[in-house]
């Protein structure tokens, strides 16, 4: 079949085409094309996404990010009979953000009589692991899943830091999470205090690049690693971004500015080892066979290269996954792979209840 995903939680308007099959050996997927829109832009001057300024430019964009997606999978022929399944982003998110790709799924699942499915935006980020590059094709069978699951992801995005514990693809439960912010947060935030541009996350990640360690002129104190010890799977992040705030007050904006790497790079580090610290927590009483890292911050570099290390010298022999980075970040393709994944496994009356009129966002959408 092939799956029209749509994207609108919080600042990125996308939409994808993903042709996807079950046979009896597994899962065949494919990305056909995966548009996104992005807002930076318009939201850097702010220093963080407005909400009501992203609604406007979801409002402004989608249609266009729609017609580009198709052209690139259909050219400019009609491909309303081509589409299966409509599978739509129906929360967590800023509700007026959400409502606009809501309420486009519901016009184009009325218009065309189609099937449509409301989708976790959490679950797809979970499942992005599985996606191959644009236009790949993949044949997941059942028996490569079996060596994937248990396992143990680390979700980490601009709104949520969660670890989940996933016992197969379908059964997951959430075991810890940020008691604050989000780590993508406390990149965003930090960036601010800093002064560096929105999101943070790649900024910050830019600046840090810049640091040598050997660099002894460079010498910052350290920050904290919060909750790092506690004898749970939850994390704190506010605390971090406050010290961040004292010790940039404590040298001035002159000595900030010349020890912007070490500062990005200790920054980095600390939220880097607290995530480390408590997701090896999970492993260890867990015994997964997968670690899996989902969400905008698991494009970090130095946090995959960190994680590979840490498994190498826990010589803990388990799969590591990670999405592609054009999967990382907020996108469609992994939207409309979660929704396949539901709607093909929903029995006939569920199937049945897939209507336009049965879609509706929800702002604080739990995984
Ligand atoms: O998953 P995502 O696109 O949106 C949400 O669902 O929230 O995540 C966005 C977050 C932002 O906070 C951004 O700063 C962070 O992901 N991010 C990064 C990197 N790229 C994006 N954080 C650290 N390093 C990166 N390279
Ligand atoms: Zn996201």
């Amino acid at each position: 079949m092939i799956v029209l995903g749509i994207e609108t939680s919080c600042d990125e308007t996308s939409i994808a085409f993903l042709k996807a099959e079950k046979n009896k050996n597994g899962f065949f997927i494919m990305p056909l094309g995966n548009a996104v829109a992005s807002q930076i832009k318009i939201h850097n001057r702010y220093g963080g996404i407005v909400p009501m300024l992203a609604s406007r430019e979801h409002v402004k964009n989608i249609a266009f990010i729609a017609q580009k997606a198709a052209e690139e999978v259909f050219g400019k022929k009609n491909f309303a009979e081509k589409i299966n399944l409509i599978a739509a982003t129906k929360g967590p998110g800023l509700i007026p953000s959400l409502l606009v790709g809501v309420n486009f799924a519901k016009a184009l699942a009325f218009g065309w009589n189609k099937p449509l499915i409301g989708v976790n935006h959490l679950e797809g980020h979970l499942y992005s692991f599985l996606l191959p590059k644009n236009k790949e094709k993949k044949l997941l069978s059942f028996a490569q899943l079996k060596k994937i699951f248990p396992a143990v992801c680390l979700l980490v995005s601009g709104g949520h830091t969660q670890l989940i514990y996933l016992e197969n693809l379908y059964k997951f439960k959430v075991i810890g999470e940020t008691r604050d912010d989000a780590a993508g947060e406390c990149f965003d935030k930090g960036a601010r205090i800093l002064g560096l541009s929105y999101p943070g996350g790649p900024a910050i990640a830019n600046e840090a690049a810049k640091y040598r360690i050997q660099d002894t002129e460079y010498k910052i104190q350290r920050l904290p690693r919060p909750m790092a010890d506690s004898d749970n799977y939850d994390f704190s992040f506010s605390g971090l971004k406050t010290a961040l705030l004292y010790l940039t007050q404590k040298l001035g904006s002159q000595k900030t500015k010349k020890l912007l790497p070490a500062l990005a790079f200790e920054f980095q580090e600390a939220i880097v080892d607290t995530l480390i610290k408590k997701t090896f927590k999970a492993i260890k009483t867990k015994n997964p066979k997968s670690l899996i890292l989902a969400g905008g911050v698991s494009a970090n570099q130095q946090l995959r290269n960190k994680f590979k290390e840490e498994l190498k010298k826990e010589n803990l022999k388990i799969n590591f996954f990670a999405p592609e980075l054009e999967y990382a970040t907020d996108n469609a393709i992994m939207i409309a792979l979660a929704g396949f994944l539901n709607y093909e496994r929903a029995s006939e009356a569920r199937k049945r209840r897939s209507k336009w009129k049965n879609l509706k966002a929800d702002a604080n959408l739990k995984l």
